[in-house]
Order: C-alpha cells, then structure tokens, then sequence
C-alpha cells in the first residue's frame, strides 16, 4: 500500500485539522478512496485474526442439542494446544507473567473449588470477603502502607479494592477523585494533568466520566516533565498522575516531585503501578535503584497494582489503593430505594468472579516475599541482558532508561519492519509510537533458559534483513507507520472502530 507521506502536516493546530478531516471524507472520490484503503487492511487483519473459519463448528445461534462435553473439552484443549507455544516459549512481550505449568494448574485448582462463589453476597461467601480484604492489604502493605499508617487511626489507614484489572482500577480511581472534587471543592468541570506517556485507562476514564484529560509531553528521558505539568494546572484540576513504570518506555516518572506538587496544592495523586507494583518493591530490595514510588510518600493518594501481570494472579484482577476511607467512600455506590431491596457494590461490577478473587489470594500467599524476590531478581538480571544486547546492535538504540519494559529504536532503519521481521521469526513485540519504537516487556517467560539469547540473534537476524533490503515494504509495517505520522486522528479511531466490529464477527 502507498501511503502518502502527511509529516508537513504535524505542525497544523488539531482543531483545524479536524474541521479539514470532517471536509475532506464527505467528498464521494475521497471516501471512496478511504473505504477502499481501509478494506485492503481490514481484509488482511482479518485472515490473521479468524484464522479457525471454515476448519471449526461456528455458531451464530444455539445448538438445538447440547454438544457432547468431552468433544467440547477436546476442541479446547486443541485450540489452548495451538495458541499456548508462543507465550510458553516466550516469544510474547508481556502478555503472560508467569505461565510455569505447576503454577497455573495450582491456580486453575482453586479457581475450580471457588467458581461459584460471588463477594456481592458476603454473608453466603464470607471466604470471598476475607480473601479481598487480605489481597488489598498485602498489596497495601508492599507499597509503603505500614509506614504511612504509623500512629493514625484506621479510618485513615491505606485501604482499596479489588477491581477485575489495571483498566478498571484507574476508572475507579478517577471516578473517586471527580466525586471528592465536586463534593469536597464545589469543581464541577474537573482536569487531571498526566503525561502523554500515562495509559488509555485515564482517557478512558476521562470520557466516561466527564473529566479533561491535559496531556503533557515528556522529557527527552522519556519521563514525566513536572514543570510542564505544573504548568498545565488550572483552578479546575483535581488531580495528576504518574506512571511507575510506564508502559511504553518502561521509565520510572519523577513521582516524589509530582505528588510533593499535587500535596502542596491540595490535589490528588495516582501512581499507576499496574506494571511495576510487584516488581518495584521487590527491585529495590535487590538495590536496583528504584526512585520513590508509593505510599512513602505523603502526596501519594492513590494507586493501582496488578495482581493479574506481575502478581502473577489468573487473568482478572488488580487492586486500587486509597488513602484513608474518606477518598475510598467516594467510589462506593448504594440504593435504597430499589424494591429490589437495599443494594450496595464497591466496583463497578455488580456480581463478581470470587474464584478469580481466591486464586489471586492464593497466588499471594503461595509466592510469599521470598517468590516475589526471586522472581523479580531472575527478570531483571535478565532485562539487564537483553537491554545489553540490544544496546549493542548498532542500527538500534534503547529509549530512556528502563528496567524490565525495553524500548528500542532506531535512526537509520524503519523499526517496523524490524518488528514484523521479528513477527516471521515468532516473535511477537509491541509496535510504540510518537516517536517510532518496539518494546519488550521482560517477564518469567523470558527468563527461560536460551530465550534472551534467541530474542538477541533474532533481532541481530532481523535488522540485518531490512538494512539489506531496503526496498521491501511489509505488510504491516506501513499501517504502524501512518499510525504515528497521520494527523487526521477521526481516520485512525474510525480504522480502529471497523477492526473491533471484526472482532466481534462470528
Ligand atoms: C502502566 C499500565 N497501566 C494500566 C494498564 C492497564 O491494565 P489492564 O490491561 O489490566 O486493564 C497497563 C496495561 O498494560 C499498564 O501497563
């Protein structure tokens, strides 16, 4: 596909843009153009993504009759077969955490003996409750809690929840701060200031809550610039927010700045460590240096950790974590009207997966410190490795300075075509953009014997390739690249949009 080349447009204001983009795709030949361009990927993305039409029963209605139960569990273990080797050889960024065989069935066993169980009837399920509680305050207590807590009375002591991921643990998060902002500070038009390097979750949050999202750029460490971010406050910003690590570059923000600044203002402040909660604690220990992070620090007033990444939970968990109640009771929500009878739920789910809840519990307590310790020492050594590695092929370059997420990229090659070169060995890599880059989220799966080295060779492999054969385009290659240079932003979300519709075809 020939895409033009829009980099003179980069410098034209969004908004303008926009009314031109609105413009443009009313005129018939380009709309045609467009849907024309658009099928060719579509068509493509859709041979790599319904890749089991036509050779597996598909259905779009019920069965009159059941299905045969063992012929079903034999079309599962067969799929689970095909789709297991690359995350379980570790060709995968991130993606599967742990993935031992001993340890996934350990947790599929408890998942079993609590699959019915629901923490929405506490009083059917206290077991659910207590695994809960004891979840939020392990994690608590790993990020600083203990000493945070030190001669206050519990109502201000760290407490959370358990939400079903990172995604849903942010979206509390913000929900909460938009409740205490309006009730405690009468802001009705709330801001958060975050860096653009922060997750979706927080646009995500942002759209369904009905609170603006000011993005600043980042340093050229590719961490959070604070003085641009106190920059961007306004009278109506109610909180500001900080990754540790982010996902992109895998860099620690400059977090005890950007809390000491959101304390002396009197905003909120969330440290998403979704990716690094259970790695950080544990990193410092092992005297890698780990800049401040959690609860230590007194502007520290929110957080979110994954059990489901590096907790190496079931997929479906994370916690939030609040500063004292008072913030925490925002997030609930109660009715008393409902002749149903008095209803009450933490999150946003209602009912919730209580077997997810039990194997997150048991995976905390069967790792223990000294799992965690171990675990995080083997991906970090190995980290080391790779980053190393990387560092040394010359065409490449590692962005910032990271620990366990490795950015790369590169000034002389297109590194998307090193991506999709790397995707034909196997390998299956995060396409970054704004600027141009890949990443590897370094996890046990990679700590495999002869697994760095592979990735290494490979990539050795890869660059090589493009750099000798300049003229091939690749498939994928050219999409990831417009990705990052169009700034018809309406094109791209329509792009995305078609390929979810695709998603959901039978
Ligand atoms: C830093 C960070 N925050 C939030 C999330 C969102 O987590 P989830 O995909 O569990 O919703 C991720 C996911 O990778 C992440 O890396």
């Amino acid at each position: 596909m020939d895409l033009p080349n829009l980099d003179l447009l980069s410098h034209v204001p969004q908004r303008w843009l926009e009314v031109a983009e609105k413009y443009l795709k009313a005129i018939p030949q380009v709309r045609s153009r467009l849907d024309k361009e658009t099928g060719t990927v579509l068509a493509h993305l859709e041979k790599r993504l319904k890749p089991y039409k036509g050779t597996l029963p598909s259905f779009d209605r019920l069965p009159a009759q059941g299905r045969p139960r063992d012929e079903v569990l034999r079309e599962l273990e067969g799929l689970e077969r095909r789709e297991e080797t690359r995350w379980k050889e570790g060709h995968v960024s991130g993606a599967v955490y742990h993935g031992a065989e001993d340890h996934i069935a350990f947790v599929n066993e408890v998942y079993a003996l609590h699959s019915q169980s629901n923490p929405l009837h506490a009083e059917l399920w206290p077991s659910a409750t207590k695994f809960e509680a004891e979840v939020v305050a392990m994690t608590a207590n790993m990020l600083g809690a203990a000493e945070a807590n030190t001669g206050l009375p519990p109502e201000q002591h760290i407490c959370g929840s358990l939400s079903s991921g990172g995604t849903e643990s942010i979206m509390l998060a913000i929900k909460t701060y938009r409740d205490w902002a309006q009730e405690t500070r009468g802001i009705t038009r709330p801001e958060m200031v975050l860096p653009i390097s922060a997750h979706p979750a927080f646009d995500k949050a942002a759209h369904y809550f009905g609170v603006k999202s000011v993005r600043v750029p980042v340093g050229t460490d590719y961490r959070a610039d604070v003085a641009g971010m106190r920059r961007a406050l306004t009278r109506n910003t109610i909180l500001l927010v900080g990754s540790a690590p982010s996902f992109p570059h895998g860099v620690i923000d400059p977090i005890a700045e950007l809390s000491e600044l959101a304390r002396k203002r009197g905003l909120g402040f969330h440290t998403d460590a979704c990716l690094g909660g259970f790695v950080l604690p544990w990193a410092k220990r092992l005297g890698y240096p780990v800049p401040p992070f959690d609860f230590q620090l007194p502007g520290v007033t929110t957080m979110s950790a994954d059990t489901h990444k590096f907790g190496y939970a079931a997929k479906g968990t994370s916690v939030v974590l609040y500063r004292g109640q008072a913030l925490r009771s925002h997030q609930y929500f109660t009715a008393t009207e409902w002749p149903g009878g008095i209803y009450f739920s933490p999150t946003f789910s209602g009912s919730r997966p209580g077997g997810l809840i039990a194997a997150a519990w048991a995976t905390l307590v069967t790792m223990g410190e000294a799992g965690y310790l171990e675990a995080t020492g083997r991906v970090l050594e190995t980290a080391k490795a790779l980053k190393e590695g990387i560092s040394a092929i010359p065409e490449l370059h590692v962005l910032g300075d990271p620990l366990f997420v490795i950015a790369f990229g590169s000034n002389t090659l297109d590194i998307y075509k090193v991506m999709e070169r790397m995707g034909t060995r196997g390998w299956d890599l995060n396409g970054l953009h704004k600027p141009a880059a890949v990443h590897l989220c370094v996890t046990l799966r990679h700590t495999q014997p002869g697994v760095a080295e592979r990735f290494l060779e490979d990539l050795r492999a890869a660059v090589a390739h493009v750099r000798e054969n300049p003229g091939e385009k690749g498939t994928m290659a050219p999409v990831y690249g417009m990705a990052g240079t169009v700034p018809f932003r309406g094109l791209l979300s329509d792009l995305l949009k078609k390929y979810m519709d695709l998603l959901y075809k039978v």
